[in-house]
């Protein structure tokens, strides 16, 4: 190949790189370090809420060993993550329809965690997830529990991450370690924060406040986390649990449902700044600068 081409070639990239490519699509990691806490329910219900007020949502159930947005949601798919990691099926072979028109890639649950997802598993699923790109305003990820490599991966494969804990301290010390460890070996430096299953708005403002003190004390000043509100302890979300719907679609007016709604709202009126990821459309050059 002649230089000049190559030059042209190298220059064409570059504006591909950096060219604005319409409106952004926002990939938010739903994580929290400790299990149970809510997080699948999160991301279900935050999801419906965002599409129904007109975007275009991909939820990815990135939790690999005890999957259950399928379950959550009712649905019933023939195909998972697996199998596209396992380079038999395509990203859209896979998709399945959800509640509000959202799109799922379901996970397997009984299948033991995947160990790491090898480089070539990491960059195929994210080729994948970019070819889609064009269809989706907004991609929730379940990352899972724990601070294993491969919820590391889709955290920072991620724009945003959202903290969901309770006010259990075995659930603020989780979500604080998860924080760190993202903070401290991978220069995250902002999250945002939702707090599940209490009462009062005292109490969850209690939890934002003792992870934010802590953060700050620990992690340095700079560390940001953003307080998107709380999600009531409310029984219409077991309920709805046990019918595999969201407790959107079956108790819209019960006080979670409400909370799903509005929190959906200020999420999506508090977007990463741009600086973090430029006009990239996908989550390509945060891959390129962090191989974990
Ligand atoms: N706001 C809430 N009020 C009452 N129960 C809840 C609430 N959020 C979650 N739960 C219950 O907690 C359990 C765990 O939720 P789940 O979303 O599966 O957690 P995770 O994905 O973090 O492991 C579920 O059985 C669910 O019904
Ligand atoms: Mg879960």
């Amino acid at each position: 190949m002649k230089p000049t081409t190559l030059l042209h070639e190298m220059e064409d990239l570059t504006q591909e790189l950096t060219m604005p490519s319409g409106p952004r699509l926002r990939v938010i990691a739903v994580t929290s370090g400790k299990g149970g806490v809510g997080k699948s329910n999160v991301v279900a219900n935050l999801g419906l809420a965002l599409a129904q007020q007109g975007l275009k949502v991909l939820l990815i159930d990135a939790d690999l060993g005890l999957a259950n947005l399928d379950i959550i949601l009712g649905l019933n798919p023939q195909f998972t993550i697996h199998d596209v990691l396992q380079l038999r099926k395509t990203l859209p072979e896979v998709l399945v329809e959800g509640p509000g028109g959202m799109k799922i890639l379901p996970a397997s649950s009984g299948i033991p965690e995947l160990s790491d997802l090898d480089e070539y598993q990491k960059m195929f699923l994210l080729n994948e997830l970019d070819n889609y790109s064009e269809s989706v305003d907004v991609v929730l990820v379940d990352t899972g529990a724990g601070i294993s490599r491969n919820v590391l991966f889709f955290n920072i494969a991620a724009q945003e991450r959202l903290v969901v804990a309770n006010n259990e301290p075995t659930s603020i010390t989780d979500a604080y370690a998860l924080i760190k460890v993202l903070a401290t070996q991978h220069n995250e430096r902002r999250f945002k924060l939702l707090v599940n299953g209490l009462s009062q708005p005292r109490e969850a403002e209690a939890v934002y406040r003792t992870l934010l003190k802590v953060a700050e004390r620990f992690l340095g000043r700079d560390i940001s986390l953003e307080y998107m509100g709380y999600i009531p302890h409310d029984e219409s979300v077991p309920k709805s649990v046990l019918k595999q719907q969201p407790v959107l679609t079956l108790y819209p007016k019960s006080r979670a449902a409400r909370s799903f709604t509005q929190i959906a709202q200020r999420l999506w009126e508090t977007p990463a700044p741009e600086e973090v990821d430029g006009n990239i459309k996908f989550f390509w050059r945060r891959l390129l600068q962090y191989q974990i």
